[in-house]
């Protein structure tokens, strides 16, 4: 199995994307530390065990540096240092024009989806460059480049994950550590398959390829950016979005060209 020996830590892992990127490492032969507010985390960590790999859950706010250092420090003592680090957790905490956005959501959602994931990079990179390998990606959102309305603390904090990877994939490029970006498009997540009808149609109809993504191939992707394969990707922002990142709007209406 190619990630055999590795420990791997995912941040969001009690369900969604998160979950599904923790399941597949496991697979692929790493033992893997799962950061999550949620206790179902503890549901991630049992089925990885019944995969034959180490699991070990630890219920931290990623937004909270101190707790980040100390539970990095635990999975060390327990599995190992970390070498492929997978910062999927992500949060909306208002939908909302920009003029009624709260500052309590915009400091939560800054806090979870940038310094959360600064907070684990800082925690765990030096350790990486030490070893002379590491990988990290940073779970983004095609929302980083097209923005979203109503959603500026969500789409701003997925736009300052790619800062974040480009420059730690320079300062580390030659110490056999990647950064990269991964930025889906929807995904059949609880989050999504709890929206209307009406605009999960509307989304889909937008998608050229006619549907939403599955956590599974987000996963994938991560997994092959976290192999021994991938050292020659780093700094890269990766869209999986059934090309929702494409300028649908113009070709939308065309159906010889959009098959709709
Ligand atoms: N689902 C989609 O369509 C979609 C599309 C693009 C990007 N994304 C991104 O993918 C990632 C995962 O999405 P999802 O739909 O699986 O989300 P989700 O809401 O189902 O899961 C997110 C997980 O993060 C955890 N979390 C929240 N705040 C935390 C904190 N402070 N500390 C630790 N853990 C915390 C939650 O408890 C939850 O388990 C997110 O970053 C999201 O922005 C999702």
């Amino acid at each position: 199995m190619p990630l055999t020996g590795q420990t791997a830590l995912v941040s969001g892992a009690a369900r969604g994307i998160g979950r599904a990127i923790a399941l597949r490492l496991a697979r692929e032969g790493a033992d893997v530390a799962l950061m999550d507010l949620n206790p179902a985390v503890d549901e991630t960590a049992r089925r990885i065990r019944a995969l034959g790999r180490k699991a070990v859950a630890v219920q931290t706010d990623i937004a909270d540096a101190t707790a980040v250092r100390e539970a990095v420090a635990r999975i060390a003592a327990e599995l190992g240092p970390v070498d492929l680090l997978v910062n999927n957790a992500g949060v909306v905490k208002n939908i909302a024009s920009v003029e009624k956005m709260t500052d309590d959501a915009w400091q939560n959602e800054l806090g979870v989806n940038l310094t959360g994931a600064f907070n684990l990079v800082r925690a765990t990179v030096g350790g990486m460059a030490e070893r002379g390998f590491g990988r990290i990606v940073n779970i983004s959102s095609v929302a980083a480049r097209g923005g979203l309305a109503r959603q500026v603390g969500y789409s701003a904090t997925k736009a300052g994950l790619l800062g974040l990877t480009h420059t730690v994939a320079l300062e580390y490029a030659r110490k056999g550590v990647t950064c990269n970006a991964v930025l889906p498009g929807m995904v059949e997540t609880e989050n999504v398959k709890a929206m209307p009808q009406e605009i999960r149609d509307a989304a889909i109809a937008a998608t050229p390829v006619r549907r939403f993504g599955e956590p599974e191939e987000i996963a994938a992707l991560v997994v092959f950016l976290c192999g021994d394969e991938a050292g020659y990707i780093t700094g890269a922002e990766i869209d999986i979005s059934g090309g929702g990142h494409l300028n649908t709007i113009a070709l939308g209406s065309r159906k010889d060209i959009s098959g709709r």
